[in-house]
């Protein structure tokens, strides 16, 4: 039966072992596989309807989009009409629920809802590891979103793309939290697209990221295995500090960096120093997520608070699966 309108829910989600880099930049396939922790803090809300006209039109959080935008969207809706009978424009409305503050880019949830809402509205049926494929093409992080708790997107071996997706590792039940603590929550200048390109293209220490990130991501899922919180976050802290090394070896070298990241990331050091568990992750910006046991969260966000006052520590715990909330 044809729908008339569909909304889906996704969570975002932080990589703890990162995606840096593509070896296919057209199906957006990785270098290497990623393993993330999907939070419940954050989230897309994402309508989906028919339309008459052959312009699909995109609204995001109350606002028309540019042409640019509309073009992004279209281009991934229409991954979806040509495996359906129906060829129908679409009308897009999307409300992000990430406080602005938060800093956290919102297209893993943003790709992960439209995917989950058209997989309904085109009658595709899918099921969710097939889907993440076809997320996969809006944006590489939105992959993981389709899953709740630790998520592993597989890098695959296929050039077209067809094992490249995700599986849930783990419902992370187990005492986890994350922290977000937002240093400067500007647009960034230097997108994580156009930061991987580079990466691969000129840094030397590419080719060791990559060597790299194969082995934690089999260490990160024997520590979740084990239900082993140091080993998680040792883990976690180390790989994201390797991927921003490379940056620094790219040509010309770039960093997210900010002077105020070197004082949370030392502060985190310290408040971990005092003997309570926390380990620091960054992705393509300058803001700080701290990975830590979930009934030590407040006592941390105090001590940081204190220390930053102005940089408000938001707790999140772990998010589910993208879902469908409602089907008309
Ligand atoms: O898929 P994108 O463009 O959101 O890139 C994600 C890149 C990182 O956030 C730095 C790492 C990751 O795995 O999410």
């Amino acid at each position: 039966m044809k729908h008339s309108r569909v909304t889906a829910r996704a969570h975002t989600n932080i990589a703890l072992i990162k995606y840096w880099g593509k070896r296919d930049t057209t199906l957006f396939l990785p270098m290497n596989s990623s393993l993330s922790l999907t939070l419940d803090e954050f989230y897309t809300d994402t309508t989906v309807s028919f339309i008459d006209g052959d312009q699909d039109v995109f609204f995001l959080n109350g606002v028309e989009q540019p042409l640019e935008e509309c073009v992004k969207i279209s281009k991934f809706i229409e991954l979806f009409r040509t495996q359906s009978s129906i060829k129908s424009a679409v009308l897009v409305e999307s409300h992000n629920h990430v406080p602005t503050a938060a800093g956290l880019a919102s297209s893993a949830s943003a790709f992960a809802a439209l995917g989950t809402a058209l997989n309904e509205l085109f009658v595709l049926r899918m099921d969710k590891q097939t889907l993440s494929t076809f997320v996969r093409q809006g944006s590489g992080s939105a992959t993981r979103s389709i899953y709740g708790g630790f998520v592993e997107w597989q890098m695959g071996i296929e050039t077209d793309g067809s094992d490249s997706y995700a599986i849930k590792v783990d419902d992370a039940d187990w005492n986890i939290a994350m922290l977000t603590i937002p240093v400067n929550t500007r647009k960034k200048e230097i997108s994580s697209r156009e930061g991987m390109k580079l990466t691969v293209e000129t840094s030397p220490f590419y080719p060791a990221w990559v060597e790299q990130a194969g082995q934690d991501i089999k260490a990160i899922k024997q520590a979740i295995n084990n239900q082993d919180f140091i080993a998680l976050g040792e883990l976690t802290e180390a790989n994201g500090m390797k991927m921003h090394g490379t940056m620094l070896g790219a040509n010309p070298p770039f960093s997210y960096w900010e002077p105020l990241t070197v004082k949370v990331l030392q502060r985190i050091r310290e408040i971990r120093g005092q003997g309570i568990p926390c380990y620091y992750t960054m992705d393509a910006g300058p803001n700080v997520k701290v990975i830590c046991q979930a009934d030590k969260a407040d006592e941390i966000k105090k001590l940081l608070d204190q220390s930053f006052p102005d940089n408000t520590t938001i707790i999140s715990g772990v998010g589910k699966d993208a879902y469908l909330l409602s089907v008309e």
